[in-house]
């Protein structure tokens, strides 16, 4: 069996994927059309040619944009679908996937709007596709500590729906201890907590996430490899990391595939899982991050089967289910 062959088959959970981050162009210009929206280029393929990043900012600036075109309960839903739909093929057997609710609300769709959409593809992918998921609310981190607060609040009638809180947008500017009273609030509520930290922001600011934000998961954590003593903490602690290799290259987080610190994280012990962060954007589903992986840094296939352990225990299954998967 070929290597490719092997990811393919491997069952595998998804710990870090933005559900606006999988909105493909050609479902882009279809909603567009169905709600009226001009876009500014006017074909599928010059859209993914502006798909050129200089950095997360340059991508978040395009990635806000392209969210317009989602305007309704059904778009939401086609959206979640189609992410689902990918996933299935690629053996994801259960997914944990973000969402940004005040990306929604502050152009003036409803919070409803936006959650019982996805949560109608989350029922739709269980019975039809035999996937198991739960949605994590992201706060964005460039907007304030009230606006964080009212999103939460906003959550409130779907608390059981939710499974956690999160943290993501513009990372460098906007460390975690600026959320720390919000996600004080989530946890009081008994939701789960993960935060974005270390990918283009330094090792200090996976201290608060751990420290001040008390994260269940560490998403990215890339940089966690420039402080020995954060990488001992992250491993006594079992703490897993989402890490997203073609996400880290097309924002030039790393300069080269080769060069992904995945293989030193395995090493030095570190529960590494592999995602696909922005699907969309990024040039590729999950399995293309495991791919990638294989093909460019030699990880092997025992390590690549950690990763897919790695990826079920990390997830917040219950230990009943876990087990099964594993
Ligand atoms: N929102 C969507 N993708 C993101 C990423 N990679 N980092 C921070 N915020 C994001
Ligand atoms: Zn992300």
């Amino acid at each position: 069996m070929s290597l490719h062959e092997f990811i393919a088959g491997l069952p595998k959970a998804e710990l870090h994927l933005h559900i606006e981050g999988s909105l493909e162009p050609e479902l882009m210009f279809e909603l567009a059309k169905r709600n009226r929206v001009s876009l500014p280029l006017d074909s599928v393929e010059a859209v993914r040619a502006a798909y050129d990043f200089s950095n997360l900012q340059d991508f978040l600036d395009i990635y806000y944009s392209g969210a317009d075109v989602l305007r309704t309960e059904q778009d939401f839903h086609d959206l979640g679908l189609a992410y689902f739909r990918r996933a299935a093929a690629d053996s994801v057997r259960h997914a944990e996937i973000f969402f940004d609710p005040q990306t929604h609300t502050d152009r003036g769709i409803p919070f409803q709007v936006a959650i019982d959409g996805l949560l109608a593809s989350m029922d739709r992918a269980e019975a039809e596709l035999g996937i198991s998921s739960r949605l994590i609310l992201c706060f964005l981190r460039h907007l304030d500590e009230d606006a964080a607060f009212a999103t939460l609040k906003a959550a409130e009638p779907w608390q059981d729906q939710i499974l956690g809180v999160g943290l993501d947008s513009s990372e460098v500017g906007h460390p975690p201890s600026k959320f720390q009273r919000v996600f004080e609030r989530a946890g009081d509520m008994g939701l789960k907590r993960v935060a974005h930290a270390g990918e283009e922001g330094p090792p200090d600011y996976i201290w608060q996430a751990l420290d001040l934000l008390k994260v269940d998961r560490i998403d990215h954590g890339n940089r966690a490899m420039e402080d020995p003593a954060l990488i001992r903490r992250l491993v006594e602690q079992g703490m897993t990391l989402t890490v997203c290799p073609l996400s880290n290259h097309k924002l030039c987080v790393v300069d080269d595939l080769a060069r992904h610190p995945l293989p030193s994280m395995l090493d030095a012990g570190l529960k590494v899982t592999l995602n696909s962060d922005d699907p969309a954007y990024f040039g590729g589903y999950v399995n293309r991050n495991y791919e990638a992986m294989a093909d460019q840094t030699g990880v092997t296939r025992d390590q690549l089967v950690e990763i897919a352990i790695n990826s079920f225990a990390g997830s917040c299954l219950p230990e009943a289910d876990k087990a099964r998967h594993i």
